[in-house]
Parts: structure tokens; C-alpha cells; sequence
């Protein structure tokens, strides 16, 4: 088993190994003591799989359990959601001495996220991550949020969980598409700051070294949230790729799941950095290689005009300057404040690159 320490605004572990959701009784009883009745939010396809034994493990452990299931995808993480989850936690008489359990990818996490965070100013959660995205990034560091009409994750907030249990047996049951979305995720990883990395995916068997890809993607992240957990400085590297992959999941009307457009992300910001000479060419033709090695789609169908509207919803906006994360050299990225009218000039250079 391997375990990573967290110490952000409050402490916790994250433990990488199989077989982990039967110790998820276990895990809430060390570290909620007082927890009668603990709450699994999941989707239906995660349920269909994994319910029965978290469900089973948090009995076995003299727990009340109840579940709430929601529609697998991007259109769950929706204010209706949210409000319809608040409501049924209350329903329910979940109290803050209780838990919630967050089974599933990226979207349930963060969803469940938010509302444990809220529904009674704060109540304890545990990550139980399904998806390799998950594992290596939306379990990690307390990123909660829905998003707005508007746009993406535009509401949420900073909270962390009490735990993050990733059990890498159920990476087993992902369509081929929904790991090689997480596989995007780690090569951001590489990118952001391990050529060791960038190397080991090019040139070493998956399979035998993924739980330590796992566990080095997580132990980066973790360092970068202890350095800067409330987003002011460090922590934008993580958002590699994200401005204009948002842009493109908003754009997609969410269809682009949000792996695959941070990877054309990822490919546009690199490609406009290779254009301003502020990384060489080799930077793009790494990254292309290893999304093209790990089939991840990175033909892009939006012009720059359509990109640059639905990019000025980014977060990372203050006023008329944007922050975008580009790379300087292989293994390596810098934060770039440029003004906003500006974004629209860094796509199109990004996008002659990418056809
Ligand atoms: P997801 O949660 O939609 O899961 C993808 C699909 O895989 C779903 O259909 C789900 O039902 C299915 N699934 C999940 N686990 C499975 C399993 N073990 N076997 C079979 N099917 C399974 O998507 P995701 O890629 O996990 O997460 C994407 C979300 O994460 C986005 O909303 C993104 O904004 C968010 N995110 C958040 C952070 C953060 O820091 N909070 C970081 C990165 C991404
Ligand atoms: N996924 C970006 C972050 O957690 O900061």
C-alpha cells in the first residue's frame, strides 16, 4: 500500500493499493468517531459496480447508510444537483458528527465535494475515487465546485476531505476512452515539472508501473497544494491546458470530456508558446506524441474566436489580464499574465500548430 500525507489547512492520507473499498468501514470509524450514519453519493454506472461492497463494508462497521445515485456526467455537477443533494442530506437527518462518502470520477467528487462542504456549514467527507482522473487530481486538494450556466466550476469552494482511499482495482472497469482521460492528467503532470516522467510513459509498460505514476502524479500535486492550497500563485500551474480546455468543454455544450479538452488545451497553450518562442519545439512534440501514444483525440473543430468568448469565463481572469500556463522548456511550466484581448491572438497561434 502506498500512502501519501497531506498537510493543508487540516491534515490527511491518501492511500494507493486494491482492495480498498472494503476498508472504507474501517477508515470512517478511525476518523469519525462519532459518525452514526455516513451518505454515498455515486452515479449509476459506479453504483451498478461498486455500491454493493462499500455499502456492505460501512454496514459491517455498525454504520446507517444511505445513498443518493446521480446520472453519470458533466450535466449532474448542475446547481438542481446540488440543491437536490443539500436537501435529500437534510431528509435524511445527516448530521456534521456524520459522513459522506464520495464513490466515483471526477464529476461525483466534486459535487459531493461542494455540498459536504456546505450542508451544515461543513460536514466530514471521504474521496473514494474511480476514475485514473480522479486518483491522480480531482480527489486531491480540496477543489470542490458545480458549474453555472456561465460556465465551468464558476461555483465552489476550498474543502478538503478526511481521507482519499484510491482502490486501483476498479481502473479495471473503465471504458479504454475514460482511462486514457486520466492519462492526459498525468502527462500534465509531466509536463508541469518530471521529464523522468515524460520519459517512463514513453518507454515503460503501463501496467507495471501504474500505481507508482499514480502516487508520483498525487505526491506533486501535493506539494504544489501545501505550497498554495488557495490558488494564489503555484497552485495555476495545475490549470495546464484548463483555460482553453474549459473553453472547449463549455463550448462542446460538455460533450469534450474534460481529459480530452484539456489535452487540446494543453496542445493550443503549447503550441502559442512554441509560436512566441518561449519554449522549443520539442515541448509540442512531446506532448503530441504521448497523447497521440495513448490515443487521446487532440484535433480541435473551434476557431479561435469561439474559443476566446468561451474562455473569458475563466476564473483566472482579474479584470483585463488572464493568466495562462505555458511551458519554457521540457518538464517545465511558467504562469503568463497577458491581457485578456490578447487570448485570442496566443489561440490562434495555438491552433496553427495543432492541424
Ligand atoms: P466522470 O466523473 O464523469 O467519470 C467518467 C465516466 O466514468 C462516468 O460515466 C462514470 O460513470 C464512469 N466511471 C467512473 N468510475 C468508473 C469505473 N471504475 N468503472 C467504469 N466506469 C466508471 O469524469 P472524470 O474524468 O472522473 O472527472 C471529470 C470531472 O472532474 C470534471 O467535472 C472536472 O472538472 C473535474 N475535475 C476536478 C478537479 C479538482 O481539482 N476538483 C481536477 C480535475 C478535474
Ligand atoms: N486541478 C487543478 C487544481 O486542483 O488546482
Amino acid at each position: 500500500m502506498i500512502k501519501v500525507e497531506v498537510n493543508a489547512s487540516s491534515s490527511y492520507d491518501i492511500f494507493i493499493c486494491s482492495d480498498l473499498l472494503k476498508q472504507v468501514g474501517e477508515s470512517v470509524m478511525k476518523l469519525h468517531s462519532k459518525a452514526r450514519t455516513v451518505a454515498i453519493v455515486t452515479d449509476e454506472t459506479v453504483a451498478k459496480l461498486y455500491l454493493e461492497a462499500v455499502a456492505t463494508a460501512l454496514f459491517e462497521s455498525g454504520f446507517i447508510v444511505h445513498t443518493y445515485i446521480i446520472t453519470p456526467g458533466e450535466s449532474s455537477k448542475s446547481g438542481t444537483e446540488y440543491l437536490a443533494l443539500l436537501e435529500w442530506l437534510a431528509q435524511k437527518q445527516i448530521t456534521r458528527s456524520d459522513c459522506i462518502v464520495a464513490l466515483g470520477g471526477g464529476v461525483v467528487g466534486d459535487l459531493t465535494g461542494f455540498a459536504a462542504a456546505t450542508y451544515l456549514r461543513g460536514t466530514p467527507f471521504i474521496q473514494v475515487p474511480t476514475t485514473l482522473l480522479a486518483m491522480v487530481d480531482s480527489s486531491v486538494g480540496g477543489k470542490t465546485a458545480i458549474n453555472l450556466e456561465s460556465g465551468k466550476n464558476l461555483a465552489g469552494v476550498f474543502y478538503q476531505p478526511s481521507c482519499v482511499l484510491c482502490d486501483v482495482e476498479t481502473l479495471n472497469t473503465l471504458s479504454n476512452e475514460t482511462f486514457c482521460e486520466g492519462m492526459a492528467e498525468i502527462i500534465k503532470y509531466g509536463m508541469l515539472g518530471d521529464i523522468a516522467l515524460l520519459e517512463q510513459l514513453q518507454n515503460e509498460p503501463l501496467a507495471e508501473n501504474l500505481n507508482n505514476i499514480i502516487a508520483t502524479c498525487i505526491r506533486m500535486k501535493r506539494d504544489i497544494v501545501q505550497n498554495d492550497e488557495f490558488d494564489k500563485g503555484e497552485r495555476q500551474l495545475l490549470n495546464f491546458g484548463h483555460t482553453i480546455g474549459h473553453a472547449i468543454e463549455r463550448q462542446s455544450g460538455y460533450k469534450i470530456s474534460h481529459g480530452n479538452a484539456v489535452a487540446m488545451g494543453m496542445m493550443i497553450e503549447t503550441g502559442a508558446a512554441v509560436k512566441q518562442s518561449i519554449c522549443p519545439p520539442e515541448c509540442f512534440s512531446i506532448l503530441k506524441d504521448l497523447l497521440q501514444h495513448f490515443n487521446i483525440p487532440s484535433r480541435i473543430d473551434y476557431s479561435s474566436e469561439e474559443l476566446f468568448n468561451a474562455a473569458l469565463y475563466d476564473k483566472k481572469r482579474t479584470g483585463d489580464t488572464i493568466t495562462i500556463i505555458v511551458p519554457c522548456e521540457v518538464g517545465k511550466c511558467m504562469l503568463k499574465k497577458i491581457k485578456v484581448d490578447d487570448l485570442r491572438d496566443w489561440i490562434e497561434m495555438g491552433l496553427e500548430l495543432c492541424v
